[in-house]
Order: structure tokens, then C-alpha cells, then sequence
């Protein structure tokens, strides 16, 4: 599968080298530029390639946001309708300033990149994870109930099995938490936010 990823740090390097070590290309681009990720694409090999966050929208059959919350509006809206996209992204007031709705826990934030996204399949993903034990607590050995959890949330069913098939190619065990509106449930200072757990102990937690 072709997978676009915007934004190249912790969880975008990451999820870059655990995509291609399971068979798929990935195009990754961050805010300054192709020609700063020339390290990046040296460490992840031949099935990587540096470009623009609109080539990586329009490369990506799945396209990953990895980026500061508060840079959201800079998303490239028209390249990514009808893509399927992984939101990982989480709100910190410390880093991305308030956002009234999102203070009072009327609205999700993946709610508000979804209006900035029309036609985007929205699944909230890979926002519950360190991005060290992301690196570090797939086994695809495991069967699925013993694997670590990664949290879905989305409305949009076909896109968030897709998304749990990745999810599984990594060596990680998707959990359905429910709709885009229901990831509220998966954000910071949540209950399953950050917690080292198998898919089956997330069973036993919500
Ligand atoms: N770190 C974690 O363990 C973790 C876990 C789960 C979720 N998250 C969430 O995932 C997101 C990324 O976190 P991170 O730790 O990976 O951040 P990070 O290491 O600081 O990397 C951020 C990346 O986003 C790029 N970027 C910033 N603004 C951009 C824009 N407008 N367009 C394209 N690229 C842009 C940066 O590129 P430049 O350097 O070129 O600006 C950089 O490559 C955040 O929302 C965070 O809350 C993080």
C-alpha cells in the first residue's frame, strides 16, 4: 500500500519504519522542506521518498497527520478528500494554545481537523502511543488479544478496518473505541491515554 505521511518527527519517523518494514511505500514530508529529511530517507531505505505535504496526501492510499495540533489548518484540504486519513495528532494548551471547544470537552479534536478535511474518512489513531513503545512493542508473533493496543475512533467503518488491518501489519492490535466523536474518549488525560495495555486488557478497561 502507498502511504503518505505529513510531518517527520517522533511519530512520523516512527511510523515511517514500521510501515516499510511491513511491505509498504511511504512518501513523509514535514513543514520545511524535502531536501532537510535527507537523513531520514537514508535511515529508511529505497521505499521511502521525501516530498511536500500535498504530494504525500495525494501519494497515500492512507495518509498519516503527525503534526503539532495547532498547525492543522495548513493541511492540504483538496489533496486529501476522500483519503483515507490516520489523525495522530493530540491537543496540548501548552504547545497549540486554547481552543474553548475543545477546553470544555464538547468537541474532539479530531472533529475540528475533520471540518478543516471535507470528504477526508477521518480514523483518530496512534495518538495513544509513545512514540519509544511504538518503536519498540509490536510483535507480529503475538496473537492479536496478547499484542499492545492502538485506539481507533472514526465514523467511517470500512476505513477504520483498514486502518485496524495496519495497525495489525505492525505488530500492534487495533481497539474500537467509536465514532469521531467518541475519540474525546482516547484523547490526553483519558483513561486509555498512554497506558501500556494488550488489546485484551483494553477489553477489560472500557
Ligand atoms: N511524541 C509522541 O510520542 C506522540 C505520541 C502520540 C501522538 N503524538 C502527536 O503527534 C503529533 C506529532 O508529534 P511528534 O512528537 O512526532 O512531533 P515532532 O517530533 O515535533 O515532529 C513534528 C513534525 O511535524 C512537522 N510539521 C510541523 N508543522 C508542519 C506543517 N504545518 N506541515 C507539515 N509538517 C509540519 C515538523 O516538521 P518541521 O521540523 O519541518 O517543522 C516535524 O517533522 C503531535 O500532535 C503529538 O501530540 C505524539
Amino acid at each position: 500500500m502507498n502511504i503518505g505521511i505529513i510531518g517527520a518527527g517522533n511519530i512520523g519517523g516512527t511510523t515511517a519504519r514500521l510501515f516499510i518494514d511491513a511491505g509498504h511505500e511511504v512518501a513523509i514530508s514535514n513543514s520545511r522542506g524535502p531536501e532537510t529529511l535527507r537523513d531520514l530517507i537514508t535511515f529508511l531505505g529505497p521505499k521511502a521518498r521525501a516530498t511536500t505535504p500535498s504530494e504525500a496526501a495525494r501519494f497515500g492510499e492512507i495518509v498519516l497527520l503527525a503534526i503539532p495540533l495547532k498547525d492543522y489548518t495548513s493541511l492540504p484540504a483538496d489533496d486529501l478528500r476522500s483519503k483515507i486519513v490516520i489523525d495522530a495528532m493530540n491537543y496540548y494548551p501548552s504547545r497549540d494554545g486554547h481552543y474553548p471547544r475543545l477546553d470544555s470537552g464538547e468537541t474532539a479534536s479530531s472533529e475540528i481537523v475533520a471540518a478543516h478535511l471535507p470528504g477526508a474518512r477521518i480514523v483518530k489513531a496512534f495518538n495513544t502511543i509513545w512514540s519509544e513503545h511504538l518503536k519498540t512493542k509490536g510483535s507480529k508473533a503475538a496473537p492479536l488479544d496478547q499484542r499492545r493496543v492502538i485506539f481507533v475512533s472514526g465514523d467511517d467503518a470500512e476505513a477504520k478496518r483498514i486502518v485496524s488491518k495496519l495497525i495489525e501489519d505492525i505488530g500492534f492490535g487495533g481497539y474500537d473505541l467509536g465514532s469521531l466523536h467518541d475519540s474525546r474518549n482516547q484523547q490526553p488525560d483519558t483513561a486509555v491515554y498512554n497506558k501500556d495495555v494488550t488489546v485484551a486488557e483494553a477489553r477489560e478497561m472500557v
